[in-house]
């Protein structure tokens, strides 16, 4: 078992330490040589198609959805399209505007989550067309689905999802291009520019990767706690969903996730003294509007771990009490590091506290039945 596990402890361990090796591999041969475009051969939707495409539906679960959160803004940013998300349990029970010029697209690590597989099917019946992006070649999903792109993430063992999820990134962020250069919506400098980014995360999550220690002890400090809160705002408030709902997961500690902006109209009365709140902080035009949020809540006690961009430190400093920075980025691309410290947070809280971290309580890796 030792062995499956490539020496490491836990799967969920080695699949957070497999994200570079994802990243490349999700990316390698969907990006031209001159490193300018995104070529996507596996679609087989016409650019005529896409230019019919008047908005976008994105549907999943869980931790799928909240990598679809991140897609509503990567489409809506480069694509200029409107972009709804959904729960993939709640979408087909409420009637939702499907119309032949709506793209769903359907996210699933495993492609037999039975909720999501009923959506694209809603969505096909409606006429629809539908994109699967999946981690797994020949699944329901990716049978039924007009058309496919397959992350190359490997197999993920861990019930918590890790590698999936951002993999589903790098699917998006090569979607969102492909949309982008088809539409004319952004220039090739741009495109070339946001790829040659991309190709820069394996490295950057690999320095993430070599600070887990100190991720540790900050996981040792907060593993006793009741209740704890993640903020942000924009990709950063997705973000903290994610990190929420990793902890609550493996560690079963309570956590919220709120629109830093939000916190005021009603959570802030569950701060006091002693209780931790991640504060993401890695959108640069958010920045002071987050910071005053976060002072919001030390100002009742809390204990803030501040997340934010390399090169922010005297600024982050003043205002929180422990602090992790990430590498700088585009703004757009900052889930696909900033993420990666909140995994390693609840693995190790869920470690320091004696939990099953790859198989936790009444959950299962697929979820087969409605
Ligand atoms: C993630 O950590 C969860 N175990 C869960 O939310 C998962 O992402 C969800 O069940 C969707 O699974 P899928 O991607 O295989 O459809």
């Amino acid at each position: 078992m030792t062995a499956e596990k490539g020496g490491y402890d836990h799967f969920m361990l080695k699949e957070i330490y497999e994200q570079p090796k994802a990243y490349r591999d999700t990316m390698r041969g969907r990006v031209s040589e001159d490193g300018k475009s995104v070529t996507l051969s596996e679609l087989s939707m016409t650019p005529e198609q896409i230019r019919a495409f008047r908005r976008v539906h994105i549907v999943a679960c869980g931790t799928a959805m909240h990598a679809g959160m991140v897609g509503k803004t990567i489409i809506e940013q480069l694509a200029r399209l409107p972009v709804e998300t959904d729960v993939a349990s709640e979408y087909r029970y409420r009637s939702p505007i499907i119309t032949p010029d709506t793209l769903v697209i359907v996210v699933s690590q495993s492609g037999e989550t039975a909720d999501t597989l009923a959506a694209l099917r809603e969505a096909k019946r409606c006429g629809a067309r539908v994109l699967a992006i999946t981690n797994v070649v020949g699944s329901s999903v990716a049978r039924e689905a007009d058309d496919t792109i397959v992350t190359l993430a490997g197999p993920e063992i861990a019930v918590a999802s890790t590698k999936a999820y951002t993999s589903q990134l790098i699917a998006f962020y090569l979607f969102g291009l492909y949309l982008a250069q088809t539409l004319g919506t952004r220039d090739e400098a741009f495109v070339a520019n946001m790829l040659a980014a991309m190709q820069a995360l394996p490295e950057q999550v690999e320095r993430i990767l070599a600070q887990a220690e100190t991720i540790k002890e900050i996981a040792d400090a907060i593993a006793h706690n009741r209740s704890l809160f993640f903020i942000g705002r924009g990709v950063d408030y997705a973000v903290a969903l994610e990190g929420s709902l990793k902890l609550k997961e493996i560690s079963y500690i309570h956590s919220e996730a709120y629109a830093a902006g939000e916190l005021k109209h009603g959570t802030l009365a569950l701060i006091e003294e002693g209780v931790p709140v991640i504060a993401l902080l890695t959108q640069e035009e958010l920045f002071e509007k987050t910071i005053s949020n976060i002072k919001e809540t030390k100002a009742r006690g809390a204990n803030v771990l501040g997340i934010y961009n390399e090169g922010q430190e005297a600024e982050v400093a003043k205002s929180v009490d422990s602090q992790f920075a990430i590498p700088r980025t585009l703004p757009l691309l900052t889930p696909a590091l900033s993420v990666v410290p909140l995994q390693l947070l609840s693995y190790y809280a869920s470690l320091a506290l004696g939990h099953d971290v790859d198989k936790p309580r009444n959950l299962a890796k697929s979820v087969t039945v409605e």
